[in-house]
């Protein structure tokens, strides 16, 4: 259970000031200085698709919840509740709820939605007690059109749970105004230790109300005792046992994530036989060569791949193939997919995990490689992707908004 002194000591201001517009039913009367809110964290949407999306939100008690959605903000008058198998979900930490648009989706079409939880107690099996339902602030985002001229995508990366960075980064992508923001790994400070730690770092930025988040997994996300627990903030993929591994088109764009895993050999003695990355390298090799072949993804005018590890190093830098040091560049991952970019034509790999931005040419076949900044004000990077028809314009800004580099990808 979380602590929920804990959690609003540990919140950014930044990240409360979503709730002060509107809790449209009267909350009981109590100050957020005695009680967490019940709704914990701002809805971060995932999984955004012109059939429909998912909301990941964190609570601060035992609750259950759905979302209402519709055309229009005055008329929320469609339900989506998280249920498995017929038991509604609960949770104590954080609720994901899917959303079906059915006739109502559709590529480009504009959906109103908000976040309504209702705290639940169990006395015993038939004796069950409902506190006051509370919803969150009326929000929007547009279904993705894979016909549309443009899409411009956000990739961050490495935030480490540096709070200025973070809120400075919300800053930066609410002036730049994503279809989809990437959060390219490295999420925690060096792991999870506590499985409050997970919803907290996960699911308070306030920044994919109202657009898609693609969360791609770092070497730091998958340590510590409560790594396990990030299925239970995010909303599962099309396929549960490839959590992690999405193809989306927005626009010209054919987004694809992978997962590298860790920066060591699963033989590593430090893992103590929890690591299974190698095999899981290989099963993504296979299903980034089924994705890259559906007509939407091959028929996109620009791929580009998100990872965390980059997939190339510079001379001399550690592939993470031995058991000395730690990998700069996943020489396993690079084996099992490099070949599948190639063949594909994958025009740019988006990576980050070495704290210094970079831009690697594309050679020899190989697609253009542009690796993100670091945790600290001064090193962290937004990397923005603008996509039309023809070109791709990729540029990695500092905080200040300042260009550090730029290029431009023409179809080739
Ligand atoms: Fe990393």
């Amino acid at each position: 259970m979380l602590d929920r002194r804990d959690l609003l000591r540990l919140v950014p201001a930044s990240s409360l000031a979503w709730l002060a517009p509107s809790i449209s039913v009267p909350l009981a009367a109590r100050t957020l200085s005695e009680v967490a809110p019940l709704l914990a964290g701002p809805p971060v949407v995932q999984h955004l698709r012109p059939e429909g999306f998912a909301v990941s939100c964190a609570v601060g008690q035992l609750a259950t919840g759905w979302i209402e959605w519709g055309q229009a903000p005055e008329a929320l008058d469609q339900r989506a509740v998280a249920a498995r198998a017929g038991l509604v979900q609960a949770s104590d930490y954080a609720l994901v709820i899917p959303v079906s648009c059915g006739d109502r989706g559709g590529p480009g079409r504009r959906i109103f939605y908000r976040v309504v939880a209702q705290p639940l107690q169990y006395e015993t099996a038939y004796k069950l007690h409902r506190g006051e339902a509370v919803a969150g602030p009326t929000q929007s985002l547009t279904l993705p059109d894979p016909a549309a001229p443009h899409a411009r995508v956000a990739v961050i990366n490495d935030t480490h749970e540096h709070g200025k960075t973070v809120d400075a980064l919300i800053e930066r992508i609410e002036e730049v105004q994503p279809d989809v923001l990437v959060w390219n790994g490295d999420t925690c400070v060096s792991a999870f230790d506590a499985p409050a730690d997970v919803p907290r770092v996960l699911l308070t930025p306030r920044w994919a109300t109202c657009r898609s988040l693609l969360f791609v997994p770092g070497n730091h996300d998958v340590r510590g005792a409560s790594a396990r627990e990030l299925s239970r903030c995010l909303a599962a993929g099309p396929d549960a046992s490839l959590p992690y591994n999405v193809a989306r088109r927005h626009g010209p764009l054919a987004l694809l994530t992978l997962d590298t895993g860790e920066d060591k050999p699963d033989g590593h003695p430090v893992f103590a036989g929890t690591a299974a990355y190698e095999p899981y390298r290989l099963r993504q090799a296979a299903w980034l060569r089924e994705a890259l072949q559906r007509p939407d993804i091959a028929s996109a005018p620009f791929k580009v791949v998100f990872c965390h590890i980059p997939l190339q190093g510079l001379p001399g830098e550690n592939d993470g193939l031995s058991l000395e040091g730690f990998a700069a560049w996943s020489g396993d991952g690079a084996q099992a997919w490099m070949p599948v970019l190639r063949e594909a034509g994958v025009a740019l790999v988006v990576s980050g995990h070495m704290h210094a931005w970079r831009v690697d040419e594309p050679t020899d076949g190989r697609p253009m490689q542009v690796v993100g900044g670091g945790p600290d004000l001064h090193d962290a990077t937004l990397i923005v992707l603008d996509g039309d028809p023809q070109t791709l314009r990729v540029t990695i800004q500092d905080l200040s908004g300042r260009e550090l580099a730029q290029r431009q990808l023409t179809r080739g």
